[in-house]
């Protein structure tokens, strides 16, 4: 759906007008190219005292050929000559240099005071990240440090990012990523994943890396030989998840209502992918699901399974039938459960599969006319925290929740509404289904063994809830 507004913020007279109102400036969002380097640009990295992640930073910024530099800090020279990173000398009175990526890594901080060491990195350098930069701090979880200075510390950083995602503006975004003690080896999807464009519209964030087991991965192909199912895979954000899963190397099922087949049959065409009709509600859908998967898919059975079939039935409360009601409920959170069950009970899981489910920020802040959807959606974000400790066999579950995005769903809400869903954000602007379907698949890789019962927001960092 075309963003007029945006259309002309961009045009020689728009940006005039937008300055002298001081009106938002909704800056076009730099998008995965496969063509292009992963990190298109310097990264900057620091560290306080003591941190301890300086060599899994540099490993990871190693193995994408960052072009990065530092400052004067012999701990993070050592540990980057230790995985081979060449770390060009930073000298920091140099106002000239501009970055796309600016990584501190906040483990060494143990006590409030050592906070000033954030501030001491991020200030000076402020005005110098690229539009479209990214921001990232790494730490410690603050629930797992045994010390309460630390912790609190430590969650202190939350606060520092959210406020930083919010000042920098032209596109930037700024994330938090703890590492749990032992979990240093799962940090590179999530490090390439915030890092590059592929989380245009994903601001704000907190991420939790823990232990789990994580596979070795072929980057360009992190899905290859895996068969993922996609819910509501005919159009708007489903449509993108699966493109994006079978540009991954997935072996993609697309399922949707027997209604949508046609559009279904376009879409898995397009990508290689099958066709499973069929509406999620039906009691037999998990097992018709299992079956198909065990006698159709190259990997007999599932390795990805995302739950982003959802609708909307938007009614106040007072006004809202029984049957608004029990139909978003059925088919948004109970129908996912009871299919959940069902594969896991039929072993129609793979090893280390991963279950991704799609919420929403309705579900984290409500919204009026949306008792029935974000009840729903807040429970899905209930579902994913609960099932995650109890999976076993390496298996995952986390979701993404979504703010506004450009599909047949927002292009439904009257005029104002969707106008200040567009712009109530750090990007003015809504994001694409792509956007959703970049975080779907890094959740979904092979390589993000370490992230079960994360919910992270893919909403430009709406105001809503945050
Ligand atoms: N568009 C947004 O801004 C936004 C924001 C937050 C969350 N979401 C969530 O993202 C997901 C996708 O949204 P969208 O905007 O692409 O919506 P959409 O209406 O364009 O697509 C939803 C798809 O789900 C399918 N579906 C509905 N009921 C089904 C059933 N019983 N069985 C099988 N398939 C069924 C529909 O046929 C449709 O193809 C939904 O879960 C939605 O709640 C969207």
């Amino acid at each position: 759906m075309s963003d007029r507004y945006q259309e002309f913020a961009n045009s020689a007279l728009g940006k005039l007008v937008i300055k002298n109102l001081g009106l938002p400036m909704p800056l076009e969002l730099e998008r995965f190219d496969p063509n292009k380097p992963l990190i298109n640009g310097a990264v900057l990295l620091g560290a306080a005292p003591g941190s301890t992640l300086g060599g899994p930073i540099s490993d990871v910024l190693n193995t994408v050929h960052a072009d990065t530099y530092a400052g004067n800090h012999a701990a993070l020279q050592q540990a980057a000559a230790k995985v081979g990173l060449n770390l060009r000398p930073y000298n920091s009175g140099d106002k000239e240099s501009r970055f796309k990526v600016m990584i501190f890594d906040a483990s060494g901080i143990q006590n409030s005071e050592q906070l000033v060491e954030l501030f001491n990195f991020y200030s000076p350098v402020a005005r110098q990240l690229l539009p479209n930069g990214r921001v990232i701090v790494i730490g410690r979880t603050p629930e797992l440090c045994s010390n309460p200075k630390m912790a609190t510390a430590q969650r202190a950083l939350e606060g520092f990012v959210k406020s930083v995602g919010k000042e920098f503006k032209k596109a930037s975004t700024a994330q938090l990523i703890y590492v749990a003690e032992g979990a240093e080896a799962n940090l590179e999807s999530t490090l390439r994943f915030f890092a590059s464009a592929k989380s245009a519209y994903v601001s704000g964030q907190v991420v939790r890396v823990s232990a789990g087991a994580t596979q070795k991965i072929d980057w360009n192909a992190p899905l290859a030989g895996k068969t993922a199912l996609v819910t509501g895979a005919s159009r708007g954000i489903g449509e993108a998840i699966a493109r994006t899963l079978a540009r991954d190397g997935a072996q993609v099922i697309c399922l949707d209502v027997p209604a949508q087949e046609a559009d279904l049959q376009r879409v898995a065409g397009e990508i290689g992918g099958l066709v499973l009709p069929l509406d999620i509600t039906a009691s037999d859908a998990g097992q018709k699901i299992a079956e198909f998967a065990n006698a159709e898919s190259q990997s007999k059975g599932l390795d990805v399974v995302v739950h982003n079939a959802g609708i909307t039935r938007d009614k106040t409360l007072a006004n809202m039938k029984d049957q608004q009601w029990n139909l978003v409920m059925n088919i948004n959170l109970s129908s996912e459960e009871r299919i959940n069950d069902t594969l896991l009970a039929e072993g129609a899981l793979n090893a280390n599969a991963r279950i991704v489910c799609v919420s929403s920020i309705s579900g984290i802040a409500g919204n009026l006319g949306q008792t029935n959807y974000a009840t729903s959606k807040a429970g899905v974000i209930g579902m994913v925290h609960s099932v995650a400790p109890t999976l076993a066999n390496g298996v995952t579950i986390n979701a993404v929740a979504p703010g506004f995005i450009e599909t047949q769903m927002t292009a439904a809400i009257p005029l104002g509404i969707r106008e200040a869903g567009r712009r109530m954000n750090s990007m003015s602007q809504g994001g694409q289904p792509v956007d959703v379907a970049e975080a779907i698949a890094w959740f979904a890789s092979p390589a993000s063994g370490g992230l079960n019962g994360n919910v992270v927001r893919v909403c430009g960092q709406s105001l809503l809830g945050a």
